[in-house]
């Protein structure tokens, strides 16, 4: 059955210019982009939305990247959309990710790693509630 998750294109990505390339991939799998914008989040967002690793080494370094650049912001819907979503974008660290993977594809280190993508349905629905509220998703 259909599912859907959300993605977000990071500033690394962003800065490179490769936005397109990166959403090709997504719709070459099958998956439809039913809500996209750009946002660049402030201290406060996005300490907010990665609240789940407040307690880890990495929070500071990773909500000053996150701040660092505008992101492009986009919810994924389609079978298993959550799944495929994370097979196209590889393992978190690009040095683990597959040939052929976004991440292997275009990110340089375990922080700057061009994309996030929701890790199960119960964080994909906070995830996309917190970037979009229900009129703003276009389902098709
Ligand atoms: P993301 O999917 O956006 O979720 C949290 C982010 O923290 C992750 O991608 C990485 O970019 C970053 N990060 C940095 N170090 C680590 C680590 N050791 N384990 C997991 N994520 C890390």
């Amino acid at each position: 059955t259909s599912e859907r998750t959300l993605s977000i294109i990071k500033p690394d990505a962003v800065a490179k210019n490769v936005i397109g390339e990166i959403l090709a991939r997504f719709e070459r799998a099958g998956l439809r982009i039913v809500a996209a914008k750009m946002v660049h989040l402030g201290q406060q967002e996005a300490e907010s939305f990665y609240a789940v690793h407040r307690e880890r080494p990495f929070f500071n370094d990773l909500v000053g990247f996150m701040t660092s650049g505008p992101i492009m912001v986009q919810v994924l819907e389609g079978e298993q959309a959550i799944r495929k979503n994370r097979e196209i974008m590889g393992e978190t660290n690009p040095q683990e990710a597959s040939a052929g993977s976004i991440r292997h594809d275009f990110a340089e280190n375990i922080d700057a790693n061009a994309v996030h993508g929701s890790d199960s349905p119960e964080t994909a629905k906070q995830e996309i509630e917190f970037f979009f509220k229900a009129d703003e998703i276009c389902s098709r």
